[in-house]
This record gives C-alpha cells, sequence and structure tokens, in this order.
C-alpha cells in the first residue's frame, strides 16, 4: 500500500508540491484548502496528469479533513501574506490561528503522523504547531534551511561555472534576515570554497542567500517563491518516504543542543521515516555561535508575542 501524504493550503507552495509528490508516485496525496472547490479542481487537473507522467499515484484535493484521515506525512503550508497596513505580528498573529486550527484538525484525523511546517514565519509556526498537536518533538519540523541552502549553491555554482551536484553548503539558524550560511562546511567537489573564491565574493554570495526570498517577491509583486520551496519540501518528503536518513537542514526543537533551549530552529539533522532521527551537533567558531545565538534571539522575540496573544 502507498504512503499517505497531505498538503493543507492549496496556494502557490501547496499546489506545486503537492504536484511534485504526486509525480514521484511513492505516496498518494490529499490536497486541502479552505476555498471551496479549489483544491479538488486543482488535484484533479493534477490526476489527469498521471498517464502522461507514468505515476500510478492518486491524488484528490478536498475541503475536509475527513479525507485526510490516517496520513503518515502532513505538511502545513496554509496561511497568509503581509498585506498593506498590517504589520509583522499582525502577520505572526494571524498564521499562528490558521497553523492552530489546522495542526488541530491535523491531529484529530492522523494521529500517528509526521507534520512538516511550511508556513511563516517558519521557525515560530513550527514550534506552535509542535505545542499545539503535543506530538514528540521529532514528529514535527519545518522546511526552511533546505531552500536557503539550495540558493546559496546555487549562487555558488553560477560564480564558479560548476555543476550544482557538487556544491554542498549549510545554512542554518532561522528562516530571516540573520540566517547562518556557514561558510566553514561550503565546498565544492570536496573543496573548501575559501580556496576557490575571495573574501568579497563570499559575502556577496552570503547577503544574497540571506536575501534570497525578499529578491523572490520584489520580481514577482504579487506574491513570494514556490517553486525552489516546494521543490525543498519534496526533497525532505523523499527522504522521509524513502527512509533514506539524509542529512538536512530542518528547523526542529532544540533542549540544549547548540546552547539553545526550548526553540524551533534551523540545524543539520537525520531525518527518515521517523522524522527527525538525530539532531548533529558540529563545532562552530565564536563567530558562528554569536550569529546562532543572534537569530535564536530573533525567533524568541516572535515567540514572545505568541505567548502575550494566546487564547486563555
Ligand atoms: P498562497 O497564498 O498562494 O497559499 C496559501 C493558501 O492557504 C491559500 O490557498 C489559502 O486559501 C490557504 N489557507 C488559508 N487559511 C487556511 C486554512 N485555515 N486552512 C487551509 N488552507 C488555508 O501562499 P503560498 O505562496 O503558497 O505560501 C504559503 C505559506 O508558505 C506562506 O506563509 C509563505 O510565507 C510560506 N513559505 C515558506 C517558505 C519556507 O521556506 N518555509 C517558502 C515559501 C513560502
Ligand atoms: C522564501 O524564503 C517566502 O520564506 C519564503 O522565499
Amino acid at each position: 500500500m502507498r504512503k499517505k501524504v497531505t498538503v493543507v493550503g492549496a496556494g502557490n507552495v501547496g499546489a506545486t508540491a503537492a504536484q511534485l509528490i504526486h509525480r514521484l508516485g511513492y505516496a498518494d496525496v490529499i490536497l486541502v484548502d479552505i476555498v471551496e472547490d479549489m483544491p479538488a479542481g486543482k488535484a484533479l487537473d493534477m490526476q489527469e496528469s498521471a498517464p502522461l507522467i507514468g505515476s500510478d499515484a492518486k491524488i484528490i484535493g478536498s475541503n475536509s479533513y475527513e479525507d485526510t484521515e490516517d496520513s503518515d506525512l502532513v505538511i502545513i503550508t496554509a496561511g497568509i501574506a503581509r498585506k498593506p497596513g498590517m504589520s509583522r505580528d499582525d502577520l505572526l498573529l494571524t498564521n499562528m490561528n490558521i497553523i492552530g486550527s489546522v495542526t488541530r484538525e491535523v491531529v484529530k484525523f492522523s494521529p500517528h503522523c509526521l507534520i512538516m511546517v511550511v508556513s511563516n514565519p517558519l521557525d515560530a509556526m513550527c514550534q506552535h504547531a509542535f505545542e499545539v498537536s503535543g506530538f514528540p518533538k521529532h514528529r514535527v519540523f519545518g522546511m526552511a534551511g533546505v531552500l536557503d541552502t539550495a540558493r546559496f549553491r546555487t549562487f555558488i555554482s553560477e560564480e564558479l561555472n560548476v555543476s550544482v551536484e557538487d556544491v554542498h553548503a549549510y545554512v542554518l539558524g532561522g528562516h530571516g534576515d540573520d540566517m547562518v550560511p556557514l561558510v566553514r562546511y561550503t565546498t565544492v567537489g570536496g573543496i573548501p570554497i575559501t580556496e576557490l573564491l575571495d573574501q568579497e565574493a563570499i559575502d556577496r554570495l552570503v547577503q544574497r542567500a540571506r536575501q534570497g526570498g525578499a529578491e523572490i517577491v520584489s520580481l514577482l509583486k504579487t506574491g513570494s517563491a514556490y517553486y525552489a520551496p516546494a521543490a525543498s519540501i519534496t526533497e525532505m518528503t523523499e527522504a522521509i518516504l524513502l527512509d533514506k536518513k539524509r542529512i538536512l537542514p530542518c528547523c526542529t526543537y532544540l533542549e540544549g543542543q547548540y546552547g539553545i533551549n526550548n526553540l524551533c530552529m534551523g540545524v543539520p539533522v537525520k531525518l527518515g521515516a521517523n522524522g527527525i532521527e538525530s539532531v548533529i551537533e558540529i563545532t562552530l567558531t565564536d563567530e558562528e555561535k554569536a550569529a546562532m545565538d543572534r537569530s535564536a534571539a530573533s525567533v524568541q522575540e516572535l515567540i514572545e508575542v505568541m505567548n502575550k496573544n494566546r487564547p486563555n
């Protein structure tokens, strides 16, 4: 029997991820949204591509969580983007309410699933879903580091005119302007990039990776990135469905690792069929540790705003 993957939120990210996961053929996919009939329409359109892409997996769209029952993995992309007149905190609190209500439905119908959070602000939403779900920490995690790392790898491969396949990198920390690209662990064909690029070029590429989301928003004008985010979700989904035990940067609840306590943030993990199977602690320099602490402080600020606004 094929695994069952639910994608909540059938917007740009959710629908694109659903299409890529359906194409893999390893899992049946349920696409859920609050907009009437829209997820059913998108899913039917994708199902009709099956003979062309050679996927025997089923994909359906629904407005009801009953169809998501007993999912193995639920990917949450539901939420709103910031609109004119809205503060960052307004976005945080609106999406906090959406993620809270979605998570309660997910837990009710799929009490044994893994939850991958994608909605922004990512680290805070991951923490909220973790707390609302009551699941153990290895079963609730967030996607951001894979995307941030893919952007950094893309820019390095373009700068050096080499295959993206040979560029390995790590971007840790929160999914914000103070994310932490680990230059020391960034290699091209096993060679540290410090041997191939001067400091000016490295700083420029780090800065572009940090601003990667904003660069796409400024070009699209009406929304944010979704092709690379959907590919990142799919890479994590494949690691889980095939129990690949990939070492990937994922957002997870930290309890002392990297000196960070009770906070969801991006670190290298082993990702497999059980979700986050372990957190990998690498030694950081004082400078890298200070950057992780700054990133943690930004996430903590959001958690405090959420804590003040939780319903009693
Ligand atoms: P979108 O606006 O295209 O889609 C969001 C969808 O969520 C809409 O179809 C909407 O109807 C649905 N929705 C709203 N409330 C819902 C609810 N209660 N239940 C079910 N569905 C609901 O937005 P897009 O571009 O797909 O982005 C989705 C989220 O992912 C945003 O928060 C965005 O910031 C975030 N994102 C995160 C990334 C990451 O690296 N973690 C990368 C890209 C986007
Ligand atoms: C991005 O990095 C919006 O978080 C999203 O593109």
